[in-house]
């Protein structure tokens, strides 16, 4: 897990108090050190292109704020979106079609059609999807997501690769999909596999790559089809916990491109990593509102709930907590951190050594990047906060505060009610 420095007991992110920001910003916020998105784009790039043609296609539903696809965009980055949202927001921060590869599951003709239309590269999920898109259009360029038969997560909710999974056309009729999209005048340019998100193993990568290294030559065999990628999808783990390993990207990229090289003629490899990009370059700033001791339990009630992050109630999963203001002093008890949402269900943390809170203090939720405030909501009528970039000391909004006018926008109370 990434930690950061120490400045006379404050907590520093990208050069700045994370204090200050809090302060000047307000909270909840979510704040983002450019240098750590560019640090993290660049090591992943070069672990793979150390060896073969590489696209890295960031996976926007990690997070899609403009801000960051503006930055990964010039990194040279390509996307991977699953929606015609993600498609139009990748656009406007500046990619180009051709930079994006989209992945939808259950899609709907409307949505192929936009896509198509957009000259964006469809990596199909099904038989029925190849067949309405052939209604559509043949002539862009197109891939299959397989199911491998073999998944990984961090938990069972992301884990999308093993057999009767909703995602992706079955490895046992892959090869003959392909010549089914030949027949309907496709010529598809690639072969995709997606295990699921947050595994911090090489085994399940290695063993989809396989599958994927079998069917590109029996596709080639039958059909006299060369591939030009091979997509082994996205899923590389983060440690979220302080002394958890880190996955060795370079030893991953140097296994898988070794079995794409030898196995195959394929010259390129795409990867598709969300979390791995985003997820340590950003903290969630909340501000501790109430100190409660309840008898068995200390609560820290902060102003952050699942609303604004839902992952620690959605997936029971682990965020490292710190008070950003107390940042050296020793821990004194347990707490639970916990939010304004009226549900039991709404926690940050729990039974985290930390030094004895005070109301006023600024909690830091680390590796907040990933799947934060993409997933954040408006439940219980609290807008969804900003988002600040900090960058070497200095610190700018990216995306301001939502309103209460913005949750009354779209709605209609019918005249007879008024
Ligand atoms: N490619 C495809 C086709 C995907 O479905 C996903 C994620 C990725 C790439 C990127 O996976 P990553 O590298 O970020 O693990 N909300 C969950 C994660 C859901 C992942 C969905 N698909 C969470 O908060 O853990």
């Amino acid at each position: 897990m990434r930690d950061f420095d120490n400045n006379g007991g404050h907590m520093m992110f990208g050069g700045m108090r994370a204090f200050d920001i809090a302060e000047r910003f307000g909270t909840p916020v979510y704040v983002t050190d450019e240098n750590i998105l560019r640090e993290n784009y660049r090591r992943i790039y070069n672990a793979f292109s150390a060896y073969m043609g590489t696209r890295i296609h960031y996976a926007c539903k990690a997070n899609s704020s403009l801000a960051l696809l503006s930055i990964l965009e010039k990194e040279g980055s390509f996307i991977d979106a699953v929606s015609v949202g993600e498609v139009r927001t990748c656009m406007k921060a500046g990619f180009p079609a051709s930079r994006i590869l989209y992945t939808g599951t259950a899609v709907s003709d409307r949505e192929l059609k936009e896509v198509a239309d957009l000259g964006v590269p469809v990596n199909i999920d099904s038989v029925s999807e190849l067949e309405r898109l052939a209604k559509i259009r043949t002539d862009i360029p197109i891939s299959f997501r397989i199911t491998p038969g073999v998944g990984s997560g961090h938990n069972a909710k992301v884990v999308t690769g093993s057999k009767g999974s909703k995602f992706g056309v079955p490895a046992d009729i892959a090869v003959r999909t392909y010549g089914r999209a030949l027949e309907l005048g496709f010529r598809p340019v690639g072969i995709h596999a997606h295990i699921g998100s947050g595994g911090q193993a090489a085994e399940p990568f290695m063993e989809a790559v396989d599958v994927l290294i079998e069917l590109t030559n029996e596709i080639k065999d039958e059909y006299d089809l060369d591939l030009e990628f091979i997509d082994m999808g996205g899923g590389i783990g983060v440690p979220y916990r302080p002394n958890e390993p880190e996955a060795d990207i370079e030893e991953l990229a140097s296994v898988i491109t070794d079995m794409i090289l030898s196995g195959t003629d394929v010259r390129t490899i795409a990867v598709e990593p969300g979390r791995y990009i985003v997820c340590d370059s950003t903290i969630l700033l909340t501000r501790c509102n109430d100190v409660k001791n309840a008898g068995i339990k200390n609560y820290i009630g902060v102003d952050a709930g699942f609303n604004t992050l839902i992952r620690p109630a959605f997936y029971d999963s682990y965020h490292h907590v710190a008070i950003a203001n107390k940042f050296n002093k020793a821990c004194e008890g347990k707490y639970d951190v916990v939010g304004p949402i009226c549900e039991t269900g709404d926690h940050i943390a729990r039974d985290r050594a930390l030094p004895t809170p005070e109301e006023g203090d600024v909690i830091a939720v680390y590796n907040a990047g990933a799947y934060g405030f993409a997933m954040s909501s408006t439940y219980n009528s609290r807008p969804r906060c900003r988002e600040v970039l900090v960058n070497n000391g200095s610190a700018e909004l990216i995306r301001d505060h939502e309103t209460e006018e913005d949750l009354w926008r779209y709605q209609i109370v019918p005249k007879r009610l008024r």
